[in-house]
């Protein structure tokens, strides 16, 4: 579908925007180094991502499409999408060099995946404190679990998006409101002495947290990134079952059995949505247009790569405390 001729002054300067090559607002407002780890850059990309999900209580919501708000956040999200683009090169050339069919190839990327093992120390080691900062750092993008993806629904046709409702619809409660997923991490907040409430998080939690939920946002709203949502959707599925199998029975172990209800719920049902995800939507909408293999694997590999820096900086945070405490002990 092209643009429309215009019919008169209205609809021709809608026309003359959307054509237009125009400049982007000045890039000095953001400092030269990494976009990804910059709190600063991800808060107001989260901020601007905000309006278009639930808003703000003294915000306008008649500034969701401010045009100077679209312009930051697209500056912001340029440099962002450049960055992933660079930090995930390598893995997406070798990933297309080595080929196969697209449903096995996004699983296979999730399965060689040496990110480090955030789950396993979550089951076996962590404190209680430690769990409730993993759980604070995730409800970022926990508490909005697959709005972002809702965006893609109407950028996908025939079967990827038949695929997409399917999984959504889990995701969504499958018509039961006490079974909507953002809501049952909510339930293992409040489970665990934590603050359910959505944002309340927002002002501690790391830029990789926020990174981490704004890269669904930056994929699904922008319709030529759709199929990079798609390949992201399909590694977060796919990286899902074994963790929450893991993170249910670190729950349990320190004695919250209570708040595994949400972590439980995933061990099955991403050990389907991961099948649904990489074979029918991507390996869909792949077979309706190859030239989009490359951007589903680029959207896998940065599920891969956020996760794992997230997952080390975690590790490392409480590395640092625990040798802070064990020196003041030592002294
Ligand atoms: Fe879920
Ligand atoms: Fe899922």
């Amino acid at each position: 579908m092209h643009l429309p001729e215009p019919c008169g002054p209205v609809s021709a300067r809608v026309v003359e925007i959307l054509s237009a090559q125009r400049a982007p607002m000045s890039a000095d407002i953001l400092a030269g180094g990494s976009v990804l780890t910059d709190r600063d850059a991800q808060l107001a990309l989260w901020t601007a991502y905000e309006m278009v999900y639930r808003g703000f209580d003294d915000v306008d919501p008649c500034l969701e499409w401010d045009a100077d708000l679209i312009g930051l956040r697209r500056l912001i999200e340029d440099r962002f999408e450049c960055e992933l683009r660079a930090v995930t090169a390598d893995r997406v050339a070798e990933a297309l060099a080595r080929g196969g069919e697209v449903g096995d190839l996004v699983l296979g990327l999730v399965a060689d995946d040496e990110g480090p093992h955030l789950s396993s120390y979550l089951r076996r080691d962590a404190t209680t404190d430690q769990m409730c900062d993993y759980l604070r750092e995730r409800s970022v993008q926990q508490l909005k679990e697959s709005d972002p993806q809702a965006f893609l629904l109407p950028r996908l046709q025939g079967r990827a998006k038949v695929a997409l409702a399917e999984l959504q619809y889990d995701e969504f409660g499958a018509g039961d409101p006490s079974r909507l997923h953002q809501d049952l991490y909510a339930r293992t907040l409040r489970a665990t002495g934590l603050d359910p409430a959505y944002g309340a998080y927002i002002s501690e939690v790391s830029a990789l947290s926020l990174a981490s939920a704004n890269v669904m946002s930056l994929f699904g709203l922008n319709r030529r990134l759709v199929a990079a949502g798609a390949g992201h959707f399909a590694a977060f599925e796919a990286s899902s079952s074994v963790p929450s199998r893991r993170v249910a029975a670190g729950l349990a172990r320190l004695g919250l059995a209570p708040a595994a209800d949400y972590f439980e719920e995933h061990v099955e049902a991403d050990a389907v949505h991961e099948q649904i995800a990489a074979r029918d939507i991507c390996g869909s909408l792949v077979r309706d247009d190859p030239s989009l293999l490359g951007e589903v694997v680029f959207g896998v590999a940065c599920a891969l790569h956020l996760d794992a820096l997230a997952g080390a900086e975690l590790l490392s945070r409480w590395e640092r405390i625990d040798a802070r405490a064990a020196r003041s002990e030592a002294s």
